[in-house]
């Protein structure tokens, strides 16, 4: 296998942003080989999150992906969701059908581990872009398969930038610090692509219209996903201007040059009542703890962009 290419567990909570990251991976498949999809309660509750990712892949030409449903609710608490943001169906902005491939009867920490049991070390990459609840549960439930992963790249987080569902923490983490607490210590290499580098991708409408104009129909279809989330604070990055998150991380695989990293010491918070869900970063190595992720810092945003807009013309 080369070493640019990357045979994928993607884990999601599609959601506007989700959908790109999702048909990005599916339009690159010389680079990148999906396993599977496993799909998390986020964005949007699990049953809607699921329906649209089997939609996508249905859409997108790719109807025999494995899909398969992971956890409802967080590790710990309540479920959280960002409905007003990516609407009630998820995908605000698309027209979602009802996919058609039956549901895979196994779950998706059991097709995690199942793939992990089977492949060799260091096969499998997970990329993980809503909350880390199915990523923590494999960790907690086989550690040993965990040790097989060749990496987590992981949309979540925020040090920098602040947060964007509090003032400390970015909703992915938000949504269930205790998974992230759980990923960070897992001794896998962790690549973090938090709202420092996201906001640093912001599409405009001109992106919109170059993504619209740019293939055949799903692209077409696809294209209103570039526009602002309703809802979205969009005066802090300038006139319909929209941060793209998550497919920071397919961009990442497939251009790594296009980003800057710094290995650094991470931790969540569980608790306090202003910090709940804020990703930690030593930046100055004050704890004197060893790094145990590398925080992806810059992004050269229109590239990215770019790559996105060249990668889903040609489904
Ligand atoms: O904070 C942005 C992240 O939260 C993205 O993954 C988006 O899809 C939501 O899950
Ligand atoms: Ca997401």
């Amino acid at each position: 296998m080369s070493t640019n290419h990357r045979r994928i567990i993607l884990d999601c909570d599609p959601g506007r942003d989700d959908a790109l990251a999702i048909a990005m991976a599916l339009a690159s498949s010389a680079e990148i080989e999906i396993a599977g999809i496993t799909t998390v309660a986020g964005n949007v509750p699990l049953e809607v999150t699921h329906r649209n990712a089997r939609f996508l892949c249905e859409l997108c030409g790719f109807p025999e992906t494995p899909v398969h449903a992971g956890a409802a609710r967080p590790v710990v608490g309540a479920p959280v969701t960002a409905t007003r943001h990516h609407g009630e169906s998820g995908l605000e902005g698309v027209e979602v059908t009802t996919p058609v491939a039956p549901v895979e009867s196994h779950g998706a920490v059991e097709f995690m581990a199942d793939t992990l049991q089977a492949g060799a070390n260091g096969e499998i990459t997970i990329v993980a872009v809503g909350p880390l609840t199915n990523v923590a549960l494999l960790a907690l439930e086989h550690p040993g398969l965990v040790a097989k992963v060749r990496e987590i790249v992981v949309m979540g987080g925020a040090s920098q930038a602040g947060g964007n569902v509090t003032p400390a923490a970015e909703f992915n983490v938000y949504a269930d610090p205790h998974a992230a607490g759980i990923v960070l210590d897992c001794g896998r290499p962790i690549t973090i692509h938090g709202l420092d580098v996201t906001h640093q991708v912001l599409a405009t409408p001109a992106h919109v219209e170059r993504l619209a104009d740019a293939g055949g129909e799903v692209a077409r279809r696809l294209a209103p996903l570039l526009r602002p989330a309703q809802g979205s604070r969009g005066e802090r990055f300038g006139p319909d201007r929209s941060p793209i998150h998550d497919p920071c991380t397919i961009a990442w695989l497939l251009r790594p040059e296009l980003f800057r990293t710094e290995e650094v010491p991470v931790a969540c918070e569980t608790d306090g009542t202003y910090t709940h869900g804020a990703t930690v970063v030593d930046w100055w190595g004050v704890t004197g703890e060893e790094p145990n992720a590398r925080w992806v810092t810059e992004a050269d945003g229109e590239a990215v962009l770019d790559l996105l807009i060249e990668r889903i013309a040609r489904l």
